[in-house]
């Protein structure tokens, strides 16, 4: 099985010192940045504006990865699209129009997800699976980090990967919340080929970033 993705999410980072902070994870072997957009209104945490991103941006060549936990979604796509997003992914329920939303972010020239919370039903994804280059399943009920993997995911990840098989789609899947050395494994073996994962790779400081990382990548 080949190694999956890491994809930090700096929601657990040191905000006071963002920049480091993505070096370190490129250092420390992060493949994807991924970034948490959180409105207070979607979700029940505010984050990172645009701004954020585009004064990060310099810090590091990896793809950001920019999750958008807002709602209306559309007025903010050409925003962090500008400010260097390279993936932008979005929840069916931010916007009336879905098909349209990824038809947008592709043409904006990112890459275009859709994000499945752990109650939103995976046939949409039947709907729109030519349009994507990731799905995203969160495996926490989105708005805070360090929350515990729910263990009804991985049976999700297994559909998941079915149906982007049938479809003969190359679309990545990916996984966000509570994933940790301990789940990883199994997060992968259903099919997975990328992991978000903010407390686990920044618990112990810059220092235990590569460990941290490569314990995932491993696991
Ligand atoms: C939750 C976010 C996740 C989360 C990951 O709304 O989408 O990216 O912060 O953090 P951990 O790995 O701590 O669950
Ligand atoms: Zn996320």
């Amino acid at each position: 099985m080949a190694a999956p993705l890491i994809c930090p999410s700096i929601l657990a980072s040191d905000f006071a010192r963002l920049g480091e902070e993505v070096r370190a994870l490129e250092t420390a072997g992060a493949d994807w940045i991924h970034v948490d957009v959180m409105d207070g209104h979607f979700v029940p945490n505010l984050t990172m504006g645009p701004d954020i991103v585009k004064a990060i941006r310099p810090h590091t060549s990896l793809p950001f990865d920019v999750h958008l936990m807002v709602a209306p979604v559309d007025p903010w796509l050409e925003a962090y699209r500008d400010a260097g997003a390279d993936i932008l992914t979005v929840h069916p329920e931010s916007g009336p129009h879905l098909h349209r939303t990824l038809g947008r972010i592709r043409q904006l020239g990112a890459r275009a997800g859709v994000v499945f919370n752990p109650g939103t039903p995976l046939n949409i994804l039947e709907e729109v699976v030519d349009l994507v280059d990731v799905v995203l399943l969160m495996s926490v009920n989105p708005g805070f980090g360090g929350q515990s993997f729910i263990e009804s995911a991985l049976r999700k990840i297994e559909r998941t990967r079915a149906i982007l098989d049938a479809a003969g789609s190359k679309a990545h899947l990916q996984v966000d919340g509570g994933v940790t050395s301990a789940n990883a494994g199994a997060c992968v073996a259903a099919g997975a080929d990328a992991l978000v994962a903010g407390s686990f790779v920044f618990k112990g400081g810059p220092s235990a970033y590569a460990a941290n990382i490569q314990a995932l990548k491993s696991a």
